[in-house]
């Protein structure tokens, strides 16, 4: 059974408790501005290998490793010119930059599942003092059973993985609500590899050109050739939905007209107000409350594809794909 500690409240036990843990080469539940992660000493195969087994993940996926500053980040990863400006530009922040391996680094092979790259995000606030204070980086992917949607705040994560923790740090809602966008930059120039609680458009006037998409980097780490499900509620998800269907909970944005609307079991919007930020916070939040309702089906109207609403868009998709079985 998981403690959970308030970390405004409780940040000294919290801090003890969760380095503790850590030192156990056990994962903890941490927050941090995108979604609460399951973060586990990122030098240590034991500890990685705790949270595979815990999220249930079937596959060693390169795992994002966190560091408390830049400073600590080129202890790790070779940063070129521009991964370095970036770095300087957005952390702490929900950017992850995916850099060379530096030679001799003590991230462990089961990280970075054997790649000569590393992927490095420096969190904000608790989650980066942790780091700080444990002196090593912490994988850490998000706090949730593999497939199932990323939490967002403490209680999701007692509610998914509670019997198989003993620690889960509190900072309430996290504020952007969807993963870090991930980049890369080489000599062809910076590469998108998943999009993310940074927009593209905040990415492209820090490099004063384009961000660039070739999926091919990404199809070669993820499952190739198909959108795999992932955050996926136990209810169907219908996309860019314009009537409700007899039975259905709808999810709106800014408040669209959509046709029987009024006949939904239960009436979301990720923004009234149509803010793309917003959206991004709520978004994980309202797709747990509107599987709650018991609704067979989740029809979701259009997002923009515009600043986050690509990362929104993208994790939607996901949630709508094949389950497989
Ligand atoms: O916001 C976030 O990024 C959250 C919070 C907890 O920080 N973390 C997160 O981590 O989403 P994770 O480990 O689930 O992200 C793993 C993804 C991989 O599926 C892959 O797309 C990318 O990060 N990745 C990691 N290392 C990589 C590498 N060396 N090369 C390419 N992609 C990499
Ligand atoms: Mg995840």
């Amino acid at each position: 059974m998981a403690t959970i500690y308030d970390i405004e409240t409780e940040a000294d036990a919290g801090m003890d408790a969760a380095l503790a843990a850590l030192a156990r080469e056990e994962p903890v539940a941490i927050p941090t501005e995108t979604v609460y992660g399951l973060a586990a000493d990122a030098t240590s195969s034991y500890a990685i290998s705790s949270i595979y087994e815990k999220k249930g993940r079937p596959r060693f996926n390169p795992l994002i490793c966190h560091v408390s500053d830049l400073a600590m980040a080129e202890q790790y990863g070779e940063f070129d010119t521009m991964s370095r400006k970036l770095a300087l530009a957005f952390w702490p922040g929900p950017l992850t930059l995916v850099v060379p391996l530096k030679p001799g680094s003590a991230i462990h092979p089961l990280a970075t599942a054997g790649l000569s790259t590393v992927g490095l995000r420096v969190p904000a606030g608790f989650a980066g003092k942790l780091i700080a204070r444990f002196g090593k980086p912490l994988a850490a992917p998000s706090a949730n059973t593999s497939g199932r949607i990323s939490p967002t705040s403490a209680i999701d994560v007692e509610d998914d993985l509670g019997q198989k923790l003993r620690v889960i740090l509190d900072g309430g809602p996290t504020k952007v609500g969807v993963e870090s966008t991930i980049v890369k930059s080489d000599e062809t120039g910076v590469h998108l590899l998943r999009p993310g609680g940074l927009s593209v458009e905040d990415i492209e006037r820090v490099i004063g050109g384009r961000v660039l998409r070739d999926v091919s980097q990404t199809a070669a780490i993820e499952a190739p050739g198909m959108l795999a499900s992932h955050y996926a509620p136990d209810a169907k998800v219908r996309l860019n939905a314009s009537r409700v269907s007899l039975g259905e909970a709808l999810i709106n944005f800014r408040g669209q007209s959509v046709v029987d609307a009024d006949k939904a079991v239960a009436l979301f919007d990720l923004s009234p107000s149509g803010n793309l930020r917003e959206a991004a916070a709520n978004l994980f939040s309202t797709l747990r409350a509107a599987d709650r309702t018991g609704a067979f089906s989740i029809a979701i109207a259009p997002v923009p594809m515009t600043g986050l609403g690509e990362a929104i868009n993208d994790r939607l998709m996901r949630a709508a794909a094949p389950r497989g079985k």
